[in-house]
């Protein structure tokens, strides 16, 4: 039988990865968004706020598996839980969580918060906890790498970036095939790079020079502010690049080989298939 997906973030990078992937399956595919724009892969668009939950209902109708979020910009946790509860209250019987990397050693993280509540509350639960997205090169530092330049403060510490693409299909899998129900899946790429050489890989692929400049933590925060980024972006962004500085974020799995049976994408792989979008003018 048909099942329905609901995918919450479906406007964001692993959400519309995601919308791409559910064509190829059996799913009817009903995608959240506070303001719908009602274009792109989904067969049903909803309005949705996990603030809101006067949206939740119309979306949750008839809903078999859940894609669940949180989104950067909502960090109460008592709301997604209610919003859990909720699912599990109407009969949604599946909640594939999008989490991050590293999730099940830090109790006090949101997301491992989210994810202890999925946990308990009876749904069938399947944890995705990927490495920092090769995404973020573009949406996040496009604007700079465009201008030949990598400028966060990560030192010589290596970064195991993660296609959105290949979360997005990891993700489809595990709504749609109850036999991933349990399971937690730390999702890398094949391999981890230290900006420097995501530098070199990107000159060669863009065909115009890329410096990984290695600003000092202020440098870094200034920058962002400058470009108009929240200085609570900034901080958590800090955090990450210290994070992989320190050597915490190279830790290489085949969890994406093991459930979609080929090798993740590589960082070459993206910035070929993304060219298109960093081409300078
Ligand atoms: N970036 C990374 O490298 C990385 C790595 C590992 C894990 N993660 C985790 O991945 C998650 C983010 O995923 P993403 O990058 O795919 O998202 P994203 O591109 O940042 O997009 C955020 C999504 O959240 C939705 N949203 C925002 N506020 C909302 C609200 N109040 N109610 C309902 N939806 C709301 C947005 O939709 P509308 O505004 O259109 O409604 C949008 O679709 C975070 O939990 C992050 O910690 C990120």
């Amino acid at each position: 039988m048909t099942e329905t997906v609901l995918v919450t973030g479906a406007t964001g990078t692993v959400g519309s990865a995601l919308r791409a992937e559910l064509v190829d399956y059996d799913a009817v595919v009903r995608a959240t968004a506070q303001s719908p724009p009602g274009d792109g892969p989904a067969d049903e668009w909803v309005t949705f706020d996990f603030e809101k939950p006067e949206t939740w209902g119309a979306a949750l109708a008839a809903v078999d598996a859940l894609f669940l979020l949180r989104p950067p910009e909502a960090s109460r946790v008592g709301r997604l839980r209610e919003f859990v509860d909720a699912a599990a209250r109407v009969g949604v019987e599946r909640c594939t969580v999008l989490s991050v990397l590293g999730a099940d050693r830090n109790p006090l993280l949101p997301h491992r918060r989210v994810e202890r509540h999925v946990a308990a509350s009876g749904l069938d639960w399947t944890f995705l906890r990927p490495s920092f997205f090769t995404q973020n090169l573009t949406e996040v530092h496009g604007e700079s790498l465009r201008a030949g330049e990598i400028a966060v403060p990560a030192g010589d510490g290596e970064t195991s970036f993660v296609d959105a693409r290949d979360v997005g299909a990891v993700a489809a899998r595990t709504l749609t095939d109850p036999g991933h129900a349990g399971t937690a899946c730390d999702l890398t790429g094949p391999e981890a790079l230290t900006y420097s050489e995501v530098a070199a890989v990107a000159s060669d692929v863009l065909g115009y020079p890329v410096e990984y400049t290695d600003p000092s933590l202020p440098r870094f925060v200034v920058g962002e502010l400058r470009h108009g980024r929240p200085l609570g972006y900034a901080l958590v962004m800090s955090g990450l690049y210290t994070t992989a500085r320190l050597g915490l974020a190279g830790r290489v799995t085949d969890d994406v080989g093991r459930v979609l049976g080929r090798d993740p994408r590589d960082v070459r792989t993206f910035f070929e298939d993304y060219a298109g979008e960093l081409g300078q003018d």
